[in-house]
């Protein structure tokens, strides 16, 4: 014989609602009927007392939501671990629950301060008794899990509330006898609906629409073969009873009108212990340390948004603040996710931000060997900009090669492990390849804490002064540009046709005879329109001193093209004296080397042109190297592209008029890339203008 099964229901004598704390609150505030809720509560208690015991705490004054004593704690056998609630407007309903807990002889397990969990509103066991779904993210919090699996010795799962209508588990999840689940897949995250998809096969699963999740359906109390609920479509009535379900519809209005619904105003005492199963969770944790302007810089806040937000949990072990303006901060944070593949995805995030593994979680990083040529390992590392380094044999090892979205690619030498960013196009059998984000770091440079992470300037946008602030940024690039030169250091400029349609040309060309420029990169285009304007005196058919079309221009840069191609390349097109001014021009008579990449619009193209893409992202790559800073003048593609390529450390200047391009390429998340927006020939007219100021100065000064 089965012992009975018995219910723990508390009456509505002081029930209202009296604070708002979850949305259905929202605008009913003393609108509920006490003498109609009183009973709807009666009729749910004779409908439950027909087919199970029901056992009642005597409610208390002031504490209006101990109706709902799903909330009270989570009994599994003799034990139960009680409820910490999230809000304080129903904190108070602990100690009432607790004694009544107690004089009934359950062993009281309490959560530590500030771990909440709402009982089993937010935990649900499967009904076979296999194991424990248990929600997080609007009442519970994910660290409480591990210490219900602990104590009442079950395997928990864990799912994570999005939507916040549905803010606690029982809301819009209800698993039923025979292994069927009723639930509301909306309300879940991506994971754990897989999670769920995993564990209870397809026919099982009865996931119901919009219309009945807001009416609480899920929020049903099931007794063997019933289902009892505030209300049911047609539709859903008809599907549980398909498998055998009794459906009893009971209404609970005044009861939604604070959140709750049937399973909410009753709790299950009687859970029977399964003693051949044992806890276990797949929750994950590790430990990472952060230092800096953490506060300033806003990046306490955005490490503990993502774990947030990639569905973990933190808590904070330890954080050391920073005393005087320029003294960096320190903090250790314990970062838990409900899996460790959800545990990645947060920690390549963290890593990115500059966290790294605390000293006692220093891991080995986990390598794997690349399974084929040009392809890596399905959980690669993706590389960011900044300087990382990989833990190997007990070691951090330097990753050389740094650049973006790489994978990091390991052999063994003499001279000991070598790790280096490869593009995975790259990656070759019997390399190994650093997978998941174990035993990685990434360096950042402490900011100062009084510079903003984007310095952002945009041309005619904000009234008087922007022009100004061109003038102003024009001065520190012209600055550092004649520092580089000074140093004999290396600038890259990527280049649109913007440059020349915008009458630029002039001024790069100047820029390149001056010595400012070590390399130039861009497309197909920029040469034709140059050689354009050179040769004919026109960019894209529009007369460069007069500004206006001319007859029959649009075929002038397919003439240019095809004289550059009977010379044989442009070099040769200058040599024979074919090409005697401009940009180009200026590269080959300097020996300023270029790589022209190709592309599906190209005309010609140009005999220089690279249309093999790999072959000229490689070249891209090669005459990057070493660069100190780079010039983008308005072109968003080869520009990113030389992004991509470029480890933090070097300068870059964007410049366009497209405030998006801008945005995108000089949010790097550092302080070394400007970004201006405006014109691109103004802003090169500008630039070399202050180019010969100063150089005037030092030339007076020595
Ligand atoms: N007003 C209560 C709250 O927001 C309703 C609780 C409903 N209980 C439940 N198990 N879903 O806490």
């Amino acid at each position: 014989m089965t012992d009975p099964i018995r219910f723990l229901m508390c009456a509505p004598d002081h029930y209202d609602v009296d604070y708002v704390i979850n949305p259905w609150m929202e605008g009913n505030i003393h609108k509920s009927s006490r003498s109609l809720a009183v009973e709807q509560w009666e009729k749910l208690h004779h409908i439950i007392k027909d087919h199970a015991i029901v056992e009642l705490v005597k409610p208390e004054q002031g504490w209006p939501d101990m109706v709902f004593t799903a909330n009270a704690g989570l009994v599994l056998g003799k034990d139960v671990v009680l409820s910490r609630f999230y809000h304080p407007e129903r904190q108070g309903e602990e100690p009432h629950f607790k004694s009544w807990f107690e004089s009934q002889g359950f062993t009281v397990h309490e959560l530590p301060k500030d771990v909440p969990f709402e009982g089993a509103g937010d935990a649900l066991f499967d009904r076979e008794g296999r194991w424990l779904w248990a929600g997080y993210g609007f009442r519970s919090e994910l660290d409480a899990h591990p210490a219900i699996a602990e104590w009442l010795d079950v395997e928990v799962l864990s799912l994570r509330l999005m939507d916040e209508r549905f803010y606690h588990l029982d809301t819009c999840f209800c698993p039923l006898t025979g292994g069927y689940l009723l639930y509301y897949p909306a309300a879940f995250d991506g994971y754990s609906n897989r999670l769920i998809e995993m564990r209870v096969p397809a026919e099982k699963r009865i996931a119901i629409s919009e219309p009945d999740a807001v009416n609480f359906a899920c929020n049903a109390v099931n007794i063997n073969d019933i289902v009892i609920l505030n209300k049911a479509t047609k539709e859903l009535r008809d599907r549980l009873e398909a498998v055998g379900y009794r459906v009893i519809e009971t209404p609970l209005t005044e009861f939604l009108k604070a959140g709750g619904a049937s399973k909410c105003l009753t709790l299950r005492i009687t859970e029977p212990v399964r003693t051949e199963l044992h806890a276990t969770t797949q929750i994950d944790t590790r430990t990472i340390h952060m230092m800096g302007h953490l506060l300033d810089a806003g990046l306490m806040n955005r490490a503990l948004d993502l774990i947030v937000d990639g569905g973990g949990s933190f808590k904070v072990l330890n954080f050391n603040l920073g005393e005087q303006r320029q003294s960096p901060s320190e903090a250790e944070v314990k970062v838990s996710a409900p899996s460790a593949e959800v545990l990645d995805d947060i920690m390549s995030q963290l890593i990115d931000l500059g966290a790294v593994p605390a000293s006692e979680d220093e891991q080995e990083s986990l390598r794997e060997a690349v399974p084929q040529p040009g392809v890596a390992p399905d959980d690669f590392y993706v590389s960011t900009i900044y300087p990382t380094e990989v833990r190997i044999q007990g070691t951090w090892v330097k990753v050389q090669n740094q650049r973006m979205d790489g994978s990091i690619a390991v052999t063994y030498t003499d001279q000991g492990p070598v790790a280096q960013c490869k593009l995975i196009r790259d990656l070759a059998i019997g390399e190994e390849v650093i997978v998941g984000t174990r035993g990685i770091r990434t360096l950042h440079k402490v900011e100062n804490r009084d510079q903003k992470a984007s310095q952002e300037f945009s041309f005619m946008s904000g009234g008087v002064s922007s022009e100004r602030r061109v003038e102003l940024m024009v001065e520190q690039v012209a600055w550092e540009l004649r520092h580089v030169r000074d140093q004999g250091g290396k600038v890259v400029v990527t280049a649109g046709p913007v440059v020349i349609h915008t009458g630029g040309g002039q001024h790069l060309a100047s820029l390149i005879r001056e010595g400012y420029v070590q390399a130039l990169l861009g497309g197909n285009a920029i040469a034709v329109h140059d050689i354009e304007q050179a040769m004919m005196g026109t960019s894209l058919g529009v007369d460069m001193n007069q500004g206006v079309a001319v007859q029959g221009g649009h075929r002038h840069h397919l003439k240019v093209i095809n004289k550059i191609r009977r010379c044989g390349s442009i070099a040769q097109a200058v040599e024979s004296g074919v090409l005697t001014k401009g940009v180009m021009y200026e590269c080959v008579r300097n020996q300023v080397p270029f790589v022209l990449a190709g592309s599906i619009r190209d005309d010609g193209p140009l005999p220089d042109t690279e249309t093999d893409m790999i072959a000229a992202q490689q070249q891209y790559a090669e005459l990057l190297k070493g660069a100190d800073m780079v010039l983008m003048l308005s072109s968003m593609l080869h520009s990113i592209g030389v992004g991509n390529m470029t480890p933090s450390g070097v300068k870059m200047v964007c410049v366009d008029i497209n405030p998006a391009v801008v945005t995108k390429l000089s949010d790097r998340g550092s302080l070394e890339s400007i970004g201006v927006v405006t014109d691109v020939g103004l802003f090169l007219s500008l630039l070399v203008n202050q180019l010969h100021q100063l150089t005037t100065v030092y030339q007076t000064v020595s």
